[in-house]
């Protein structure tokens, strides 16, 4: 028999203690749960469309044939059909696994282990993992009693060393919407600032415009 080796003694540090994300459970889990069939079951809490996609989708899914190939690792068609959609232009359009693998690309890109990252809570929790998973220091300003952004605290955020905050609009949970006003102050602390717009089909409002005139903006979208 070989020696059992101390897995744990292998791994990051900073990893052995992470808060694991915890993701929403699948129908059938909550169906056993509570003791009911899974046809019975009514998720709420996690912005899924009950309807499914648009036959038009499932269409289109079912007739592609180019499955066996690697797809374009240049992304170029989606690119610019999204570029059209969000009035901007592809090479400013970068599309990922969902806007979780681009909140995680940010990080990667540019935070090294100990650099801040300033989350407004309540917000939405990737953030915080993604963080962890860096060996970021996060840094948490509360939101006011309307759960708007304390800008003061992120600018004194910045001040010492921040380099980049991620702020949703609408935000997740509250709903609250960030105003430009607000977003050209961030911008001007030179951190990099993240609008996670993964809700504006829900509120119409964005800063979208602002992208071509600020190399430390990003904005994101989402299909889910
Ligand atoms: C604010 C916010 N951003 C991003 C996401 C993740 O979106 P996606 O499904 O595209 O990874 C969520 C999902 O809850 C969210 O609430």
């Amino acid at each position: 028999m070989t020696k059992p080796t101390d897995i744990r003694k292998l791994m990051r540090p900073h990893l052995l203690d992470m808060q694991p994300y915890e993701g929403v459970e699948p129908p059938e889990v909550l169906a056993q749960r509570a003791g009911i069939p899974a046809d019975r079951i009514v998720k709420l809490n996690a912005n899924e469309n009950p309807y499914g996609p648009s036959p038009k989708v499932a269409d289109a899914l079912a007739h592609y044939t180019a499955y066996p190939i690697y797809p374009d690792p240049e992304q170029r068609r989606v690119r610019e059909a999204i570029a059209e959609y969000a009035d901007t232009t592809p090479d400013r359009v970068v599309a990922g696994v969902g806007s979780d693998e681009l909140i995680d690309l940010l990080m990667r890109l540019f935070l090294e282990p100990g650099d801040g990252v300033v989350q407004c809570t309540p917000t939405f929790g990737m953030y915080a993992s993604f963080a962890q998973v860096c060996g970021a220091k996060l840094i948490s300003v509360p939101r006011d009693e309307l759960f708007d952004i304390d800008v003061a605290g992120i600018r004194e955020a910045a001040n010492q060393g921040a380099k980049m905050v991620f702020i949703p609009s609408p935000n997740n949970p509250t709903g609250n919407l960030v105003s430009e006003a607000d977003v050209h102050e961030l911008l001007d602390t030179g951190m990099v600032v993240v609008v996670d717009e993964a809700y504006y089909e829900f509120a119409g409002s964005t800063v979208a415009s602002l992208v071509s005139a600020y190399s430390n903006l990003v904005v994101l979208r989402t299909f889910s």
